[in-house]
């Protein structure tokens, strides 16, 4: 075979982060299968679904065999994007079902928007979650990196982009140092994207984990929905990561038109099942659920909180969010810290140079594990610092 392949790959580092702690980790474990890894790495949930869900799936299933449900349209069902609308109004913003689109999670949809880019300068958070710009890299587009580092709170502001037109990822609560905007600060963005003729793409995939009176959707931001475009996800907040739903949501005609056509080509809709679970998931009851699932988190995020201030490790993050970010000690890279975490205390966590070079010199340790696990970490950390 002498095909040309695409040398954008060059682009990216060799393997994906997840995938590669997952390499490590394992190794590990078959060389040491006596001692057990306490895992705080990947932000993978660990509590069951909700009822409110199940029921609503195990419904479905019986539909499934008495009906046809065949392809799913490419948008997503009606009674699932109605739902969307409605819990986009408990937040007092009105979003039209016309501008949500089903998806499976938030992470197809992140890597497939630059499709829709022509040339323009793409800016990140660093760290930031890979898929940013990873999936421009490949696009062969220009990716400018924003620090987000300990002098700006994790958190760059509108100062950080030097072009007109750019296309500006942000992600609040921040993946994945725990941080997140106030409305005053994403104000400062929509009015930036606004002034600049720029779009936003906001990741709203931990928007669960803040505390009622924060920003829940980039769209409560006056003018948001001239610039900016929202990427949700029920993986995080109703557990979804194996049953795979999320929405994004376009109110700009002219992107909405190049996002139908680019799901109608690439895409084909999410089953049935799953998004009738979506629609319990977001009912009174689903919410409730959602609440429950995480509070247990934000509760394992406190004993982590703690535990690092017990042992003087600097961190930020782990209150309006699953993720906690600290500083490695001097002498370091995370890479090395990762590797020495795993051997001397048997916790897995996420090195902070995976998410970017701004990263360096810090790691992530997620609060998705059991409260056994959690407390056995707490326990295990001081093997460490
Ligand atoms: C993470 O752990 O940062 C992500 O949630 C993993 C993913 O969603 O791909």
């Amino acid at each position: 075979m002498k095909i040309r392949t695409n040398r954008a790959f060059e682009n990216l580092p060799k393997n994906y982060l997840f995938s590669e702690t997952a390499k490590r980790i394992s190794d590990y474990e078959k060389t040491n299968p006596e001692r057990k890894v306490c895992r705080l790495g990947i932000g993978d949930v660990v509590l069951p679904l909700g009822k409110t869900a199940i029921k609503a799936m195990q419904t479905a299933i019986s539909e499934m065999g008495k009906t046809v449900h065949g392809y799913a349209p490419e948008s997503g069902y009606d009674f699932l994007k109605e739902s969307i609308s409605r819990w986009y109004l408990r937040r007092k913003v009105e979003i039209p079902s016309e501008w949500i689109f089903v998806s499976d999670g938030a992470k197809n949809d992140l890597g497939a928007l630059s499709d829709l880019f022509g040339k323009n300068p793409i800016y990140v958070p660093d760290p930031g979650y890979p898929v940013y710009a990873d999936a421009n890299l490949l696009g062969n587009h220009r990716v400018y990196r924003m620090a987000a580092v300990k002098e700006n709170g994790f958190l760059p502001m509108p100062q950080a982009v030097h072009h007109k037109r750019a296309i500006i990822y942000l992600c609040s609560p921040h993946n994945p140092t725990g941080t997140a905007y106030t409305k005053k600060q994403l104000q400062s963005w929509v009015n930036f994207a606004r002034e600049t003729d720029s779009l936003l793409i906001f990741d709203n995939a931990y928007e669960a984990f803040q505390p009622e009176d924060s920003p829940h959707t980039i769209f409560e931001a006056d003018g948001a929905t001239e610039c900016a475009v929202e990427i949700n996800s029920l993986s995080k907040s109703a557990g979804f990561t194996g049953v795979r739903v999320g929405w994004s949501v376009f109110p700009q005609n002219a992107l909405r038109l190049l996002w139908a056509r680019r799901q109608a080509c690439k895409h084909n809709g999410v089953s049935y099942i799953s998004q009738r679970a979506a629609q319990a998931a977001l009912s009174e009851e689903g919410i409730a659920e959602i609440r429950e699932h995480t509070a247990y988190y934000l509760e394992n995020a406190a004993l982590l909180r703690e535990a690092l201030r017990d042992n003087d490790v600097p961190f930020a993050g782990g209150v309006c969010s699953p993720y906690l970010w600290l500083q490695v000690p001097e002498g370091y890279t995370s890479w090395d810290f990762f590797d020495q975490m795993l051997r001397k205390a048997q916790i897995a966590a996420t090195p902070g140079a995976g998410f970017g070079k701004y990263g360096e010199g810090y790691l992530r340790l997620s609060a998705f594990a059991s409260r056994e696990t959690v407390t056995e970490v707490c326990h295990r950390l001081w093997k460490c610092f």
